[in-house]
């Protein structure tokens, strides 16, 4: 039976840490399994464990915990990819035992990759992973599952959920495949609904925490975030300090002042309980203070902007519980 799910979402356009949120949440809630929902090994996570970096891209951060961790039916497995992330994690001494997917995922082909790199990749800034091929052959019913990829059968896990759960999610709500800004999207369903599609109700959702940046940014191409931005003095200044490279492309991310609206829509869209908005420590350390809420609004200090923040978000959003504002990853 299922006791509850928590979920984990993004309110951005990814690379809002939530890795360092289901971290957490994985060490202190004593959940049974925690899963990926959607996507591929277009996903980063950064995840502190003892003071340790560690990046994984497809394995859920209940790995780290020894928590059972599961890739669900809707997201999509480059095998090659995986076993490599499974040797990275057994080098650094995790138990990679715990680690399941769903004979359901699709295989994400070495010609999706290909397809990917030699067309979406310049086209559409995409991390050139396949992820939009193997998507679409999933859609027109000709791909390939994981139960019929022989690399991928110790891994295969065909059971009911059960107990306590906790969903990770991965890339944000604005890179969702209906909601984002089209076709500057990935080809998944990013918003807390899809996490349905690991076998669960809806009304076994508890708490959704909503995480964001208190700075917009977004890696790949996207003409809500032009060219133009890598000028701004200020923004590099905050890309700089808040070290805006994509985990999985090197990418330098473009930067933007938090929008505010945008970020309403996001926790509204969701139906975020619990807000974490992270990064105030980069911000602060620039000593400019900015937002955009319908034109750009500079304040005096950071403790300022906070509480504005804090104040338009309750008053906007009734399913919020709490808001918290935090630090960079190492520093929770
Ligand atoms: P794709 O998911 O590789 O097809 O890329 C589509 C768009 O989503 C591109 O703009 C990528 O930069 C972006 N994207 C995909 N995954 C992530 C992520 O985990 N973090 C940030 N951006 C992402
Ligand atoms: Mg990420």
């Amino acid at each position: 039976m299922i006791e509850h799910v928590d979920i984990v979402c993004g309110l951005a356009w990814g690379d809002e840490a939530k890795g360092k949120i289901t971290s957490e949440l994985s060490a202190k809630e004593n959940y049974d399994f925690v899963c990926r929902w959607s996507g591929g090994n277009n996903a980063g996570h950064t995840v502190y464990i003892s003071g340790k970096q560690y990046k994984t891209h497809m394995i859920p951060t209940g790995v780290f915990y020894g928590i059972k961790s599961i890739i669900g039916p809707a997201c999509v497995v480059d095998p090659f990819s995986f076993l490599e992330e499974i040797a990275y994690l057994e080098k650094n001494g995790f138990d990679t035992s715990c680690i399941k997917i769903s004979p359901k995922a699709h295989i994400v082909t070495q010609t999706h990759i290909r397809e990917d790199r030699e067309q979406y990749h310049k086209q559409l800034g995409t991390t050139a992973r396949g992820i939009a091929p193997c998507y679409r052959d999933k859609a027109a019913r000709k791909g390939c599952q994981a139960k019929d990829e022989s690399l991928l059968a110790p891994y295969l896990w065909d059971e009911k959920l059960y107990g306590r759960i906790l969903c990770e999610g991965a890339q944000g709500a604005w890179l969702d495949l209906d909601y984002g800004n089209y076709p500057y999207v990935t080809s998944s369903v990013t918003l807390p609904y899809g996490a349905c599609s690991l076998g669960f109700p809806p009304q076994a959702i508890r708490n959704i925490y909503g995480s964001a940046k208190i700075y917009d940014t977004r890696s790949g191409i996207d003409p809500d975030f032009p060219e133009s931005l890598l000028a701004d003095k200020q923004l590099l200044k905050i890309a700089d300090a808040g070290c805006e490279y994509g985990v999985t492309t090197g990418r330098r991310r473009k930067v933007k002042w938090l929008n505010l609206h945008k970020l309403i829509d996001a926790v509204n869209l969701t139906g975020s309980t619990h807000i974490i908005i992270s990064k105030t420590d980069v911000i602060k350390s620039t000593g400019v203070f900015k937002i955009w809420d319908s034109h750009l609004i500079p304040f005096e200090s950071i403790d300022d902007m906070l509480s504005y923040i804090d104040v338009r978000l309750r008053s906007s959003c009734s399913l919020i519980k709490s808001i918290r504002f935090s630090y960079s990853p190492e520093r929770i």
